[in-house]
């Protein structure tokens, strides 16, 4: 079975990208920390879209990681990535860690206010850590083109604004989430959940849904929208972190709308709802963007 090349050190890798680009392909990049899933292959297909050679990095990052998060069990499954990524991606940037952060390292890549609210609070060092890595990754690679999921959507917003501000020459592309079939969204730490575990995170991707139809008839306040959408993730997890309504740009509280359903808008203004909550020992994120994103859950 076809994989894709597998490279260790950044001579070697940024060797690859260099040679590419030398003849003719441009790069496009897929960061990821492994544990690949369908929803890491949507990534890499759509970076297949835009660049000539598709490299993919593998690298669980410990400083995106607090001290009590799951960075020693977090899933290591490189062989099985190899196979699931087949002939998708031509090569695999697998770093050991010191190639990433060598003896010495401490600058870090500060994240400003879209970082203040969401997972910010609960998580403190973790988008510096994701950007700071980040921001590695491009160093070495210097892809034309990088894709990211749209379930850590706070995530994609800092990274399409660090690559802004940095003035680093690469486009960010969001990826719409990649749901199972009863609406669980596809994370690499669905791994942790047990049966029962894993139906009681249904409840995420139902109060999504429960805002989203209220959204599509008519409801526009953040709060009524919030309310419904932590309806049933309040009976079924075991700590909520948030159930926010924010404004998708900004992550912000959204402008106030007056509307409801009995005095519609004449605009639709667009609206994220992002939940993150724990089930047993499992953090769990979901979002949906309201007039842009299809219902998350079946009906
Ligand atoms: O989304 C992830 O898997 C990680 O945060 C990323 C972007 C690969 C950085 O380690």
């Amino acid at each position: 079975m076809a994989r894709p090349t597998v490279l260790t050190t950044r001579a070697d890798f940024a060797r690859a990208c260099d040679d590419s680009r030398r003849s003719g392909l441009t790069v496009g990049l897929v960061p990821t920390m492994g544990a690949l899933h369908e929803g890491h292959l949507s990534l890499v297909h759509e970076a297949r879209k835009h660049a000539g050679l598709v490299a993919v990095s593998i690298f669980v990052n410990p400083t995106q990681f607090g001290p009590n998060e799951d960075f020693d069990r977090y899933p290591r499954t490189l062989d099985a990535d190899l196979d699931r990524l087949g002939s998708a991606a031509d090569v695999v940037f697998a770093p050991p860690a010191p190639v990433m952060y060598p003896p010495g390292d401490e600058t870090r890549v500060h994240v400003g206010a879209l970082a203040a609210g969401l997972c910010g609070p609960f998580r403190p060092q973790h988008f510096e850590g994701v950007c700071t890595v980040v921001t590695k990754l491009f160093a070495v690679t210097g892809p034309s083109v990088a894709v990211f999921g749209r379930k850590d959507f706070q995530q994609l917003a800092i990274l399409r604004r660090i690559a802004q501000d940095l003035l680093m020459p690469v486009t960010v592309v969001g990826h719409p989430i990649v749901r199972e079939g009863d609406g669980l969204a596809l994370s690499s730490r669905n791994a942790y959940l047990s049966p029962a575990e894993r139906s009681r995170a249904l409840a995420l991707s139902k109060g999504l849904s429960l805002a989203w139809d209220a959204y599509a008839q008519g409801e526009r306040a953040p709060a009524r929208l919030a309310a419904l959408a932590r309806g049933p993730v309040q009976g079924a997890v075991d700590r909520i972190d948030y159930v926010d309504v924010v404004d998708p740009v900004t992550l912000q509280a959204p402008s106030l709308q007056v509307s409801s359903p009995q005095v519609p808008s004449l605009h639709a203004p667009q609206l994220l709802v992002a939940i993150a909550c724990h089930v047993g020992k499992t953090r769990l994120i979901d979002n949906v963007v309201l007039g842009e994103d299809p219902r998350p859950a079946p009906v």
